[in-house]
């Protein structure tokens, strides 16, 4: 693959063949040398135009644990605040060598846009509430190396599924590998096409093979392998259909009493940044059960993975 936009991308065989090299290179990090070369001379743009704490620093230290050199963009003090379009930026970018731009955006397709214009690799980074790829590829990579697999697994994705792009390429990227996703929340943060699709209940048929939709998170608990809660995203919404926080937390947040439902080998995970107190508790977001920190840390292997079979694997 040249670039990387969309978990709909992947197909199982290249989606694998990315977690496996970030299993490889997850044992670089314990090394005494942490540095690999493989993408000495290259240049890696992470270019910012929406805040992130994990995705950028993450990008940053996998870049520079490949050897790449990298450039830093944030669209905040950049000529961008002077009205500079996305595509001046990017060919500015691209005359100054960039063989690969990491970009978040808050308008949803700006990375495919991007792709239009440059010539080096396009990662998507996080496009409004489209898609999130390396997020669920290091989701993916967090449920294996601690359930030992994909396939057959359930997965409930919780909470604001309407604004997630986190939701969205992990629905993408979870049926392609096998693994069986039910989202939860309250009907109006579903997707209502994806609701419809499913029948709410039921599977749907079509564009999410092994997708169905529920309401009810104490009926979904007992039965999942993964729960994975999302950030409620309020800056998105409009405060009219959005439940009081305190209503919010009592039916879809996961708190202890939640916690002790699940299978005893069941996970909980999140993307970050959290809610502590709406969606998740502190009780759970810091209880053994929770791969909250590890997501973190395998989103470097994953993105050093991304970056390598990129630049360095066999198609440039
Ligand atoms: N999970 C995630 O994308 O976090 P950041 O917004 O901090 O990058």
């Amino acid at each position: 693959i040249r670039h990387l936009l969309s978990g709909g991308d992947l197909d199982a065989g290249t989606a694998t063949e990315i977690l496996d090299t970030a299993a490889e290179m997850a044992t670089v990090a314990g090394r005494e040398v942490k540095k690999l070369p493989a993408l000495r001379g290259r240049t890696v743009v992470n270019l910012f135009y929406e805040d992130s704490t994990r995705t950028r620093i993450s990008f940053e230290a996998a870049a520079k644990r490949l050897s790449a050199d990298v450039i830093n963009f944030s669209a905040k003090g950049s000529s961008v605040t002077k009205g500079e379009s996305l595509k001046d930026t990017a060919l500015t970018l691209q005359a100054m060598g960039a063989d690969a731009v990491v970009v978040r955006h808050p308008a949803s397709g700006a990375p495919h846009r991007l792709a239009n214009w440059v010539d080096g690799s396009v990662v998507n980074a996080g496009d409004g509430t489209h898609e999130h790829p390396t997020q669920a590829l290091l989701d993916a990579y967090t449920m294996r190396a601690r359930l030992g697999r994909l396939a057959g697994l359930h997965v409930a994705i919780v909470g604001d599924v309407l604004h997630s792009r986190v939701a969205r390429s992990n629905v993408l990227l979870l049926s392609t590998l096998g693994a069986k996703v039910t989202l939860v929340g309250p009907p109006t943060l579903i997707p209502v096409d994806w609701a419809a699709r499913a029948g709410v209940g039921s599977v749907a048929t079509d564009a999410a093979p092994g997708t169905d939709v529920c309401y009810d998170l104490d009926a979904v608990l007992p039965g999942v392998d993964v729960v994975m809660m999302l950030r409620v995203q309020r800056e998105r919404m409009n405060d009219s259909y959005f439940p009081s926080a305190r209503e919010y937390a009592r039916r879809y947040g996961l708190d202890g009493p939640r916690l002790r439902r699940l299978p005893e080998h069941a996970i909980v995970m999140h993307p970050g940044p959290m809610n502590r107190g709406m969606e998740i508790t502190p009780e759970v977001a810091d209880s053994p059960r929770s791969t909250i920190v590890e997501q973190v840390a395998n989103g470097v292997s994953v993105r050093m993975a991304v970056l390598y079979l990129l630049l360095g694997g066999n198609n440039r």
